[in-house]
């Protein structure tokens, strides 16, 4: 695919993306600073001081108006068509990274990678732009953040 091609399709997706994820935006974590909960390559604390549903994790992550993450990623959901192939396959991605770095790369990918288009999960300051009616806020709740890294950690 041509370079050009590709960025139009990247922001193709990206417009979509916020569209749907603005529904899901919740009002918590005006407080987390994610360069203090940082350490290394990872955030090593749980955001709710206790650990996911891997269950609940699987079902938020491959929901197309939750976690989307089916829009740039190929995972095990063989029930779901039409993932996407934008961002690496997870399946394995608990063998190459441990819980903290998980979580520190769906919090904020842009924290290692600042071009990165991946979303910055639970991030709720540093942006520009923002609409008044999402100031503050973050894309997913810090419960939907540990239920989809207790997922993740099963993707051996
Ligand atoms: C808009 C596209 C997009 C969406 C949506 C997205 N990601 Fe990503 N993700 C990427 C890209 C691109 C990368 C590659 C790393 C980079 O860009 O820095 C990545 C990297 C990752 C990595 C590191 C993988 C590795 O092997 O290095 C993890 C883990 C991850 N994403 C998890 C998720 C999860 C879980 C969701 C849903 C809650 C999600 N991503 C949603 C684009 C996306």
């Amino acid at each position: 695919m041509k370079f050009s091609k590709l960025i139009y399709s990247c922001a193709g997706l990206m417009v979509g993306f916020a569209m749907t994820m603005g529904l899901a935006v919740q009002s918590e974590a005006a407080n987390f600073n994610i360069a203090k909960a940082r350490v290394g390559d990872g955030i090593p604390k749980s955001l709710t001081g206790k650990a996911g549903d891997a269950k609940k994790g699987r079902k938020t992550a491959i929901h197309r108006k939750k976690g989307n993450c089916l829009a740039c990623h190929t995972m095990p959901a063989p029930e779901q068509a039409d993932h996407g192939n934008i961002g690496p396959d997870l399946k394995g991605v608990g063998g190459r990274y441990n819980i903290a770095e998980l979580r520190l790369r769906l919090v904020s990918a842009k924290v290692l990678n600042p071009d990165t288009i991946m979303p910055s999960f639970y991030q709720s300051s540093g942006f520009h732009r923002v609409q008044k009616k999402w100031k503050g806020k973050t894309i997913i709740s810090a419960q939907d953040v540990e239920d989809i890294l207790a997922y993740l950690v099963t993707l051996k």
